[in-house]
């Protein structure tokens, strides 16, 4: 785009504008919210994967020096309502269906009070039988876990991550675990597939996968008696959600809920609301603040990791390498409540590649586990670790470059996603393109380890608001509702700065609660910047606008004269005339029937949202005598749209590329057969550290979006979703061996590699 080229700050790389508060230990967090009175909260988690709570007693609790409080289900004004999800969950009663289930909560004067009380509860349990995997759930012997039908959520406080995608619904009415089947279609596949002249199939397997944010779930709840209003301090994606569910389970109005966003450390699609509803009750029956801090292991235990797929793909082609067929089975192990990843990952499983002829069935599974949730492109590591290892496998049975036989069959702007409704504007052959330019492939040997992938993302968007103000200090103040989980907000202040001509250090974001801000949307389906930064522009340019009304008066020239550069409203070509924009604030402030304070507000709701492709190549190192995999290279190419804040994008980018390499090699939660969480913590759970990482290479293509502020695209999502197919691809190009299953640890590969 020419007029990039005109910007002053935007596309150009500035510091995260929070760095130093976090790096200084400044930033306030949930965990660091202190109120008068406060009680400590501690959860009793359920020792068993199923089982009814046969007794509690709480007199050796109750009688430890400090213990205020010993509250159950019964003692919480959401008594007697059933949960339908963990994000609707507050105590159980009765019965327990998940390892991890949140049974009581001691409040106290410390912590280290309420964990003693915890210590001392005797609760009874009656250990009752249920499937804890997917495939002992759908064995038709096995009990079924709802048999009165899977609690039906009213409200979805995840729907933000992805697209609604239709299917044909295929559930069955009897009792069973699997609480929706659907079918995805076009064309006839299974004729097409047997038609074929080249035919590749796998089943792949992925792991339940953690969110793995550093900062664990901690929310601070105030509760005023006499008026009936609750303020909550979290860690949150999303305030203005979280504010309607906690009003909603506590039948309270909105507007006696105000939810205050802390800084995040970190949410990746878990951060909407688990611990807040049982916050707010437990403050609301002691009519005291309660903090609730989960440590990693009780976070581990009982949040929303990503659920674990099986995917059963079956790719039909003609021997020039056109894709003619395209068959799946996807099988999802959701936990203890429904949800649906199915419809996301069908829509982008059938949407990577044309393909005339998809058949995709969906298979959702409940387990007596925790329920799964949305984590950062929640579906999408899955569908394209098994896509993007049958492209491959293809492209080797072809005997054609495995990038050739993509572009040959990428998707493109219009063509159909896997729920047949047409891409908006994408850009996945101008990463191909870039990909083949790249050094990396175009000089690669063969068997030197080199894999390459695709993976993209649909990205969000909803309307949204900002308020700009200009102040006598000369400091601009933009006020928005949303969250900043990624650095957005370092992207604002550029806007705002190339608008009204000032230097990005004189911009300020104000980032308000759900009283304060002006409306946004949560910080998940990569949709803030896309759809706010539009907002921040709009209400820029008419903060701009009533700037130069007045300093046309004081300067005595017309508006369109003018211009703002550094702070200063000056007249163009006669750079000796100049007003800093406080002064025209002052007099905006002072002037007796002037226009008024300078104020503007913008909106912003963006008709179409903006795909994000990427093409990763990795290098990998495969050591035969152990099966370990060392990534030695990275390359992450994606379609950015324009990067308004290169650095912050860069950020996203290896943020996600890493996660990635984590889904690829290292992460799993594992549970034994009774359901008992086996990687309870870090020392278990195997997060990449960054000896285990290579260094980020991001590449980043301009392809500007139609719709988004700027051209931007949604960036959060698309770099994640890449990294395991890259990384099997490369072990596929060293080894000459497929890997089926995630992670692929050294045990995996090694097995593999000898045929075991
Ligand atoms: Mo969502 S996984 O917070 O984009």
């Amino acid at each position: 785009m020419s007029e990039t080229t005109l910007h002053r700050y935007l596309g150009q790389a500035r510091k995260s504008v929070d760095g130093i508060d976090k790096v200084t230990g400044r930033a306030r967090y949930a965990g660091d919210v202190n109120l008068p009175g406060m009680l400590h909260g501690k959860l009793a988690l359920s020792m068993h994967a199923h089982a009814r709570i046969t007794g509690i007693d709480a007199t050796a609790a109750r009688a430890v020096p400090g213990v205020v409080a010993v509250l159950t289900a019964a003692d919480l004004p959401t008594r007697g309502r059933q949960p339908s999800s963990r994000q609707t969950t507050t105590l159980a009663d009765g019965v327990v269906r998940y390892r991890g289930e949140p049974v009581a909560l001691v409040l106290a004067t410390s912590l280290a009070a309420a964990e003693d009380g915890v210590a001392a509860l005797q609760i009874d349990y009656e250990p009752l039988p249920g499937p804890v995997t997917a495939t002992a759930a759908l064995d038709p012997a096995a009990p079924v876990i709802w048999p009165q039908g899977a609690p039906k959520s009213d409200t979805d406080l995840t729907a933000a991550h992805a697209a609604v995608a239709r299917g044909d619904d295929r559930a069955e009415h009897k009792a069973s675990n699997i609480h929706e089947r659907k079918r995805f279609s076009r064309g006839d596949a299974l004729a097409a597939l047997a038609a074929a002249e080249v035919v590749v199939e796998g089943t792949y397997r992925t792991a339940i996968v953690h969110q793995g944010y550093l900062e664990p779930h901690a929310v601070v709840a105030d509760v005023d008696p006499v008026r009936k209003q609750l303020t909550l301090y979290t860690s949150t994606q999303g305030q203005f959600g979280v504010r309607d569910e906690v009003a909603r389970l506590l039948g309270l109005r909105p507007s006696q809920v105000t939810v205050v966003p802390m800084t995040v450390g970190g949410g990746f699609g878990a951060k909407y609301g688990i611990l807040e509803p049982l916050a707010a009750a437990a403050a609301l029956a002691t009519s005291r603040p309660v903090r609730i801090t989960l440590d990693r292991s009780e976070d581990f235990l009982t949040t929303t990791p990503s659920p674990a797929s099986t995917i059963t793909l079956k790719l039909g082609a003609t021997r020039d390498g056109t894709l003619t067929a395209l068959v799946a089975e996807i099988v999802n192990d959701n936990g203890v409540y429904p949800f649906t990843l199915g419809g996301i990952m069908s829509t982008l499983l059938g949407g990577y590649y044309r393909c005339p002829n998809v058949q995709i069935d969906v298979i959702e599974v409940l387990t007596h586990k925790p329920q799964a949730g949305a984590y950062r492109a929640p579906g999408a590591p899955q569908i394209t670790f098994a896509i993007e290892s049958a492209m491959d496998e293809l492209a080797h049975q072809l005997g054609v470059d495995p990038l050739e036989l993509r572009l040959r069959n990428s998707a493109t702007t219009g063509d159909p996603m896997g729920n047949n409704d047409p891409w908006p504007s994408m850009g996945l052959t101008k990463v191909l393109e870039a990909a083949a330019n790249h050094p990396l492939w175009r000089e690669r040997a063969p068997g030197s380890g080199i894999g390459l992938a695709i993976g993209g993302w649909p990205c969000g968007m909803s309307p949204a608001a900002a308020v700009c103000r200009v102040d006598t200090d000369g400091v601009v103040r933009v006020h928005v509702g949303s969250v900043d989980i990624s650095g957005v907000n370092s992207s604002f202040v550029l806007v705002a700065a190339e608008i009204l001509g000032v230097p990005p250090e004189q911009v300020e974001i104000v980032a308000g609660d759900t009283r304060s801000g002006p409306f946004a949307g949560p910080s998940g389906g990569s949709q803030i910047t896309y759809s706010v930064a539009g907002a921040v522009a709009a209400a820029a340019r008419e903060a701009r606008r009533q700037l130069l009304e007045i300093a046309a008066d004081m300067l005595e020239a017309r508006i369109d004269d003018l211009d703002i550069r550094d702070g200063m409203v000056q007249i163009r070509g006669v750079p000796s005339r100049t007003v800093p924009i406080g002064e025209v604030a002052k007099r905006a402030e002072e002037q007796a029937g002037g226009p008024g304070p300078i104020v503007g507000d913008g909106r912003a709701a963006p008709a179409e949202n903006a795909p994000g492709f990427v093409a990763h190549i990795v290098q990998v190192a495969v050591d035969p005598e152990t099966g370990r995999v060392k990534p030695l290279r990275y390359v992450a190419i994606q379609d950015v749209g324009f990067a308004l804040n290169p650095l912050m994008v860069e950020g996203q980018i290896h943020g996600g590329a890493a996660q990635g390499v984590g889904w690829g090699l290292y992460e799993a939660l594992r549970y034994d057969e009774r359901g008992e969480l086996l990687t309870a913590s870090l020392m278990d759970y195997t997060l990449p550290r960054a000896a285990d990482l290579p260094s980020f290479e991001a590449v980043l293509v301009h392809n500007p979006a139609p719709n988004g502020p700027f051209g931007a695209r949604g960036v959060g999502e698309p770099p994640i979703t890449a990294g395991a197919a890259a990384i099997a691809n490369a072990i596929r190009d060293a080894t000459g061996v497929r890997i089926y299953e995630l992670p692929m640890r050294d045990e995996v590969v090694w097995r593999a590699i000898h045929g075991l």
